[in-house]
């Protein structure tokens, strides 16, 4: 038996979680921020840097008192220590040293994203690989060939924007509330997608771009330079929200369908925060029914961050020897670039 303690922190929610063997949650412990961020419509970092260091000793003891369990009779302390806000990381990686170095119980460095790839193992742990994974957050938009849950060769990432982050910008212009991602999400529910049309960009294969699509929202709704107050009406700014979100929807399909397709791998797993998107959990499973493929998304509540992922990869990365030692270090960006053919 194994049973991991996950730590996450990398961004604005406190999360900590026991889970054994890889699947089995036994806690789940998630404080989000997203109350005290949002007074400043975005994730500001010293903010959430201080939040943090209030709640992850709480959080932590939360997470293995509701899994009945304590420090001694956990086997591993899995810890996000890469990408997300330097700071954040900090914490939670801190905490993760403390208590390796306390109990003696060993530490696993994990990569947030690939926490994101193996949230789907909770809801379909057979899924078979290889296996299309796109990874859409607020900081990441990335397709990936995953050969394991622990081998993933990147294909294709975001040239500026992620997919979130775009979310979040258009639902701050169309002034839809923070987080932008959800309430963008409920705005357009309903509402006739073409109504407002938005130009999709398809950079080089497997790549993808949000920032003109969000330049062209501004410019749609406040005027040629983007400077003019917001004047529709709430039915007018449903239809745009219906409109970009239907095109960033189509611009992730339509990567991810032509990547299964160049790869032959008919299965694609999405993940992230934006993975919670109900158009793009319609679009993208229909696509790729129609070429014969499965599309897998995780529950919402393994979409957006959470430990549960952290403490579940801890144990094919166990089964691999991937633990860390105590250099293990806070890394805020990990540029991963395709490796293309000239
Ligand atoms: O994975 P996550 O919790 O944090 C990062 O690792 O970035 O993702 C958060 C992002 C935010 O940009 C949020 O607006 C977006 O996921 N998001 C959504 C939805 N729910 C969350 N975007 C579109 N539609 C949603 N329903
Ligand atoms: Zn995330």
């Amino acid at each position: 038996m194994f049973r991991c303690l996950g730590i996450e922190s990398s961004c604005d929610e406190t999360a900590a979680a026991v889970v054994e063997d890889g699947t089995k949650v036994l806690s789940n412990v998630v404080k989000s921020q997203i109350d005290i961020h949002t007074a400043f419509g975005g994730v500001v970092p010293e903010v959430a840097c201080r939040s943090h260091m209030e709640a992850i000793g709480p959080v932590v003891e939360k997470a293995l008192s509701e899994a009945d369990l304590t420090l001694d009779q956990i086997d591993a302390i899995a810890v996000t220590h890469a990408p997300g806000l330097v700071g954040a990381l900090l914490v939670g990686v801190s905490m993760a040293k403390a208590l390796s170095v306390a109990s003696g119980i060993p530490l696993i460095g994990v990569d947030h994203i690939y926490g994101h790839m193996y949230a789907n193992r909770f809801a379909f742990p057979d899924t078979q690989y290889p296996i299309i994974n796109l990874v859409v957050s607020g900081g990441h938009s990335s397709l990936y060939l995953s050969r394991s849950e622990i081998d993933h060769d990147l294909l294709g990432s975001t040239v500026d924007d992620a997919a979130g982050e775009a979310f979040d910008k258009v639902a701050k212009i169309l002034e839809l509330g923070f987080p932008g991602g959800p309430h963008l999400d409920k705005a357009a529910r309903g509402r006739d997608p073409k109504k407002v049309y938005f130009k999709r960009t398809y950079p080089e294969e497997f790549d993808f771009s949000f920032s003109g699509i969000k330049t062209g929202v501004l410019y749609h709704v406040r005027g040629q330079k983007g400077k003019g107050s917001l004047t529709l009406s709430p039915d007018e700014i449903a239809d745009v929200a219906a409109g970009f979100q239907e095109a960033v929807v189509d611009m992730l399909t339509k990567q991810t369908i032509r990547a299964a397709k160049k790869h032959s791998v008919p299965r694609i797993a999405v993940g992230g925060g934006v993975a919670c998107n109900s158009r793009l959990r319609v679009k993208l499973t229909a696509a790729a029914k129609k070429e014969g493929m499965e599309a897998y998304f995780p529950p919402p509540k393994y979409c957006t961050d959470n430990a549960v992922m952290i403490a579940g990869i801890a144990w094919p990365m166990s089964k691999a020897g991937l633990y860390s030692d105590l250099s293990l270090d806070a890394v805020p960006t990990k540029v991963y670039r395709a490796t293309r053919p000239n």
